[in-house]
């Protein structure tokens, strides 16, 4: 999705701009650029097709100076990947950056004469064009007008060419935050821009105004009201934005694991029980629900697939797990007895918030579970509790997974023990067993050279085939993704009981094939389906707990023992191990783990 940055402050603009539009890489682009408001007035844009860095060069050609600008890195979406389509756009006195979608620019080129006067086949220079239309000295005016004309999403930063040293903010849906720091004020995509400038930030309310000045911040509603902006602080330290060390963001990640599930579930555990009273959560949420539905996207959908077998097999709870994008398009049955607990680390997927409203429009109590303090669809939901993962960076999601499920077996937890089908003494059991989590997963991590070693069996592979059942199945559900969106193998998850009804076509001599053996209940229906695999010439690869005993006189390729936990908790361990196996194949290919193809961090776009 597209970056957007803004600053106004003491130091030369181009810098800081370019250094943020390096943190937002990860959101996923294809172009970038700038424009640098000089202390005349007179505005100068630097863009171009290609990376940061090509655009770095750029401006090392062709010096601009100014303490004011604007900057973007834009993933196309209206017009293909060219100079002439990146950020900034400028029309007139008017210069925009934009992120989001404006369903009705083709009307607007037609009702304010614009055919043959775009450079671009942007949406975005549209929306220039028109706050061009009605400036007429008054910013507030133009951008007022502006936006009552505009259809779709817009997060926009705006400079006028005759308002030196001022950027200008207004949204709907896509996100901005502010923050005033040391060297001025400055706006942005994410807060993962501005923690190394700032502690203090506000997000941007919808069709408000935003002024950023080198003297402070204004801002305003849509009456011209001025609005006292509610200030937060950020939640996480800035050294977790950055690498540590590590040759890929995705590598800190998965290794942080163990530290940010600790930290998202200690605070959230007293007298040995669950306890969701510091996040508003009441009792009476979890105890009135007759039905949950989980809205989700991706990752966040796996962990939901996760939390519905615990629900359902533990607190007899009856759950969905819908796609959000499907969701608001099947009938879905929400009503005033169904809890909607909508999961999304960037708490800024659109199709998750749609969703989300589309339950509250239906009646239903809702829930976030989201690890951007201040989202979108936190802030959407009448609920919330966050996950304590910090900046999640790398495309691929790991930690905010397993925070998600931290927070996933909290809730289930303390279902089962307010609905009175835990006691105090098996609630505390459950719990205890939650807060091994870390150092099991720790366990992994530190025989993750042996993972790297089973990876190279599968680094030329085509197709790879997943295999489990229950929770085992859910838990390849998501490694299989990991493995597709960072290796770019096609690889497909399936229950090993299905595999006979038509998919075992496929599997030949040297077929790769990774199973999963973690649940007592259906061990030994697994082993017999591995068995039907080999049997047809598979190469396996095993991960199952420590004390299964193997059919010796099969020929096992590898085979992986995991340090043993209850059933229901394998899923831990074995999603450190599935990571681990997808980053290292990405790793050996020497493809971009953390920025893979085609593929944005938050996708903002339906
Ligand atoms: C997961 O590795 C992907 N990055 C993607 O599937 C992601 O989980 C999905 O887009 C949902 O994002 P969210 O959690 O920010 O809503």
């Amino acid at each position: 999705m597209c970056g957007i940055i803004g600053y106004t402050g003491k130091k030369e603009a181009e810098e800081i701009m370019l250094d943020a539009l390096e943190v937002l890489e990860y959101r996923g682009y294809d172009s970038a650029g700038i424009a640098v408001c000089g202390s005349d007035g007179g505005v100068q844009i630097r863009k171009c097709a290609g990376r940061v860095k090509d655009l770095r060069s750029l401006c090392e050609r062709v010096k601009v100076s100014g303490a004011c600008g604007i900057g973007h890195t834009r993933w196309a979406t209206h017009g293909g990947v060219s100079d002439e389509n990146a950020h900034p756009h400028m029309f007139g006195n008017v210069t925009v950056i934009h992120n989001g979608i404006i369903e009705n620019y083709k009307r607007l080129i037609g009702k304010y004469d614009l055919q043959e006067k775009l450079q671009s086949q942007t949406d975005s220079e549209v929306v220039a064009a028109v706050l061009e239309h009605f400036y007429n000295g008054d910013p507030y005016a133009a951008i007022r007008k502006t936006v009552l004309k505009l259809k779709g999403t817009f997060a926009l930063g705006i400079m006028f060419g005759d308002i030196p040293d001022t950027v200008f903010a207004v949204r709907n849906v896509s996100p901005i935050v502010i923050a005033r720091a040391e060297e001025g004020s400055m706006m942005a995509s994410d807060v993962t821009v501005l923690g190394q400038y700032s502690k203090e930030y506000f997000v941007l309310p919808e069709f408000h105004v935003a002024v950023l000045k080198k003297e402070g911040i204004e801002l305003y509603d849509m009456s011209g009201e001025a609005v006292e902006p509610q200030w937060l602080t950020v939640s996480w330290d800035v050294n977790r934005s950055s690498k540590g060390g590590y040759p890929f963001y995705m590598e800190k990640e998965i290794m942080e694991q163990p530290e940010v599930i600790w930290e998202t579930i200690e605070p959230r555990i007293k007298n040995g029980l669950p306890d969701l009273e510091s996040d508003g959560i009441p009792d009476s949420l979890l105890k009135e629900c007759s039905h949950i539905c989980v809205v989700a996207c991706g990752t966040a959908m796996h962990a939901g697939l996760v939390g519905k077998a615990l629900m359902q097999s533990l607190v007899k709870m009856h759950m969905d797990v819908e796609l959000a994008s499907e969701f608001m398009y099947t009938d879905s049955l929400v009503d005033e007895k169904t809890l909607v607990i909508a999961i999304s680390q960037s708490g800024e997927t659109i199709d998750t918030l749609e969703a989300l409203k589309y339950a509250k429009k239906n009646g239903a109590k809702t829930l976030a579970i989201v690890n951007v303090k201040g989202a979108s669809i936190a802030r959407e939901s009448e609920h919330v509790i966050y996950t304590n993962a910090g900046p999640e960076i790398a495309v691929a999601s790991t930690k905010a997974y397993t925070t998600q499920l931290a927070v996933l077996y909290l809730l289930t937890g303390r279902m089962a023990y307010v609905r009175g089908i835990f006691d105090e003494a098996k609630t505390k059991e459950f719990t205890a067993e939650l807060m091994r989590v870390p150092a099991v997963m720790q366990e992994v991590l530190d025989r993750r050279e042996e993972i790297h070693y089973i990876a190279r069996s599968i680094l030329n592979a085509k197709d790879v085939f997943m295999i489990g059942r229950g929770l085992d199945y859910s838990i390849l559900l998501e490694g299989s993704l990991k493995l597709k969106e960072i290796s770019y193998i096609h690889s497909e998850a399936y229950a090993s009981g299905e595999l006979k009804h038509g998919t075992i076509a496929l599997i030949t001599e040297d077929t790769p094939v990774v199973a999963v053996i973690t649940q007592d209940k259906v061990q030994s229906k697994e082993f017999s389906n591995i068995k039907e695999v080999q049997s047809r010439g598979a190469e396996v690869i095993l991960f199952m707990k420590e004390s299964y005993r193997l059919d010796q006189d099969a020929a096992w390729d590898s085979v992986f023992k995991l340090p043993e936990m209850r059933d229901e908790f394998m899923v831990m361990p074995v999603s450190a191990a599935l990571q681990l196996l997808a980053y290292y194949v990405s790793l050996d290919k020497g493809l971009d783990v953390d920025k893979p193809r085609n593929l944005a961090k938050v996708v903002t776009v339906e």
